[in-house]
Formats: C-alpha cells, sequence, structure tokens
C-alpha cells in the first residue's frame, strides 16, 4: 500500500488510511481498537449500531493507548495485556473531520460487568464474515477499507 489511501465510507464520507506512524495528527481524538481473545475476536454490542469493535474518545489528560485500554474494558470488559499500534485514519464528514488511532489488542482476560457504559456488553466471534458489509448485524464502522486494511495488516504481522 502506498502512504495513504482514499475511499468512502458506509454513509460516503471520505476517508483517509495511513500505516504510518501518526501522519493527520500527533494528537488524535478517537481511538479504535480490535481486539483478539485467545482465538477470537472480541467486539461489543452498540446498541444503535450493531456489533463493532470497541472505541471512543481520548479523554482530557489521556494518552490515546490509555483511551484504548480504558474503551475496551468500559465496553467489552476485556483486560488488553498487549497493545500494537496499526494506523491513522481521518474521516471527512459532514460535520467536521474526525482523526482515529487504531489498534490492535491482546486481551487476557473478559469480566463479566453489570455495566458496559453506553454498549451492551461483548460478543466474541471466530471469523470476520466475508458478507459484513451486507451484513446487518455489524456497525457501519466495520464496512470499509479501515478494516479490511487492518486485518489484513494483523495476520502478516501479530497471528501467527
Ligand atoms: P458522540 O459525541 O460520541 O455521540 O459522537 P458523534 O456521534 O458526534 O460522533 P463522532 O464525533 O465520534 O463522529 C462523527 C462522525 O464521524 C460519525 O457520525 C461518523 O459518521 C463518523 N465516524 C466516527 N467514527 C468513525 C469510524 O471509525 N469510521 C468511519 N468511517 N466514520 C466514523
Amino acid at each position: 500500500m502506498k502512504y495513504k489511501e482514499t475511499f468512502s465510507d458506509y454513509y460516503r464520507n471520505r476517508v483517509t488510511f495511513s500505516f504510518q506512524y501518526h501522519p493527520f495528527s500527533h494528537r488524535p481524538k478517537h481511538v479504535w481498537v480490535i481486539c483478539r481473545f485467545h482465538e477470537q475476536w472480541l467486539l461489543t454490542k452498540h446498541p444503535h449500531r450493531g456489533w463493532e469493535f470497541p472505541g471512543g474518545k481520548v479523554e482530557r489528560g489521556e494518552t490515546p493507548e490509555e483511551a484504548a485500554v480504558r474503551e475496551v474494558f468500559e465496553e467489552t470488559g476485556g483486560r488488553v495485556a498487549e497493545l500494537k499500534y496499526i494506523g491513522q485514519y481521518k474521516v471527512e464528514g459532514k460535520s467536521g473531520t474526525i482523526i482515529k488511532n487504531v489498534y490492535f489488542a491482546k486481551v487476557d482476560a473478559v469480566q463479566l460487568k453489570e455495566n458496559y457504559m453506553e454498549t451492551n456488553g461483548p460478543v466474541f466471534i471466530d471469523e470476520i464474515p466475508e458478507d459484513i458489509k451486507e451484513n446487518q448485524r455489524f456497525s457501519f464502522m466495520m464496512k470499509d477499507e479501515v478494516l479490511t486494511n487492518c486485518m489484513a495488516y494483523i495476520k502478516k504481522h501479530f497471528l501467527f
């Protein structure tokens, strides 16, 4: 892949993705975390958007890595044992631009909780389905080339 790649997301917003370190912002305000728990993918059930990898906003005083660990725990109960940077992407939406870091996390424990913040808790899946782009169970965030690029990278670098 070239330095950057641009494509349209599910809502036809323009997305630019890169595997470089912080190409668009040194202080990204959002994070997204592709989680692996043993032989499965760990997602969260968003009440409106559907199944997606956990993530969210970086809070004041937090690093993006701290936000990633916190969001995984809040939305899935998962404890991050290892966190690896994959890349960064920019979404140019109708109401502004957001910049997100994407990580790969190895989760070594999943705690059952009473409350998963704004989500309905963890979902475990063996495979990302081939028909994900048409599959209504999955969130729009799972339906563009960000996921495809990141999964290819994870398979090559982190899963043997
Ligand atoms: P809250 O304040 O948490 O409710 O967030 P929000 O609804 O204002 O959304 P946010 O600021 O997180 O994102 C703004 C818009 O950017 C969303 O409505 C989406 O269209 C888009 N967006 C956010 N995250 C992603 C992402 O990971 N991928 C894509 N393709 N679009 C995203």
